[in-house]
């Protein structure tokens, strides 16, 4: 049965996947995204499902080193973070100071101050303090912070992460808008990224579309290769 679907299908659907796999409490995460939202923050974090494919992946890399652009209150670090080793380390870098704030809280109360370095300011300028400290070298990265970055941020991750480790990069459809960019800079980005990853031979890159609870965009999910 060939059937259309919207917002009101994608909404449900997800309802329903939370409603059964994510059928058990938990509190930290709960709470996390409930001093977000008392903080004011724009609910742009992963969703759950999303969230949970991210741990996936990490897990699936066996990732003992975690990159993530862009922290927000902490959700998608919180769910990256439960996945490492007690030797793990996930450095996350977010530009504002406020959110940074929101979420170093957050990751405390979920008991990963240990595990969890965040830096604010911009990622662009906060990354090569992390270079010459010989960060990395990381398993997995997240690419989630302002959108005409992405292709910088992706560079610069790839001559940091080993091979066979993913890198992942978040809102790369933004609606369609990568196919019909028009003056929208962040579209263009996108476009200009999966030109470079066409040219990059030390990557196999692929590029998913998604629908949810947060509408229709999509992902680039990339492997270093051997
Ligand atoms: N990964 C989070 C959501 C991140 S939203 C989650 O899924 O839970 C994107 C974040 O990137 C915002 O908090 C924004 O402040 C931050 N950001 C924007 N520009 C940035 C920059 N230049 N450097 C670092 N972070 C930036
Ligand atoms: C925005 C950022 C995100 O990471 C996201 O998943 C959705 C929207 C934004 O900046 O608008
Ligand atoms: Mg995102």
């Amino acid at each position: 049965m060939a059937r259309r679907a919207d917002q009101d299908t994608f909404d449900a659907v997800d309802a329903f996947v939370e409603s059964t796999l994510f059928g058990l409490p938990d509190p930290e995460l709960d709470a996390a995204q409930a001093d977000a939202d008392a903080a004011g923050l724009p609910e742009i974090q992963v969703t759950p499902p999303q969230g949970r494919l991210l741990g996936i992946l990490c897990r699936a890399v066996g990732a003992k080193r975690i990159l993530e652009f862009g922290t927000l209150a902490g959700y998608s670090t919180i769910v990256m973070a439960r996945t490492l080793p007690e030797d793990g380390l996930l450095t996350t870098l977010e530009y504002d100071a406020r959110r940074a704030k929101v979420a170093w809280a957050n990751i405390e109360r979920a008991g990963l101050a240990d595990m969890v370095d965040l830096r604010v300011g911009a990622a662009l300028e906060t990354i090569p303090l992390l270079a010459s400290e010989g960060c990395g070298p990381f398993d997995f990265v997240f690419i989630d912070a302002d959108k005409e970055n992405t292709p910088a941020y992706f560079a610069w991750a790839l001559d940091r992460t080993r091979p066979g480790g993913l890198i992942f990069a978040d809102n790369v459809i933004r609606g369609g808008s990568i196919a019909d960019p028009g003056d929208d800079p962040a579209a263009h980005a996108q476009r200009a990224f999966h030109e470079y990853l066409a040219e990059e031979p030390r990557v196999n890159a692929t590029t998913i579309q998604t629908v949810g609870a947060k509408g229709y965009d999509g992902f680039v999910l990339a492997v270093v290769n051997r």
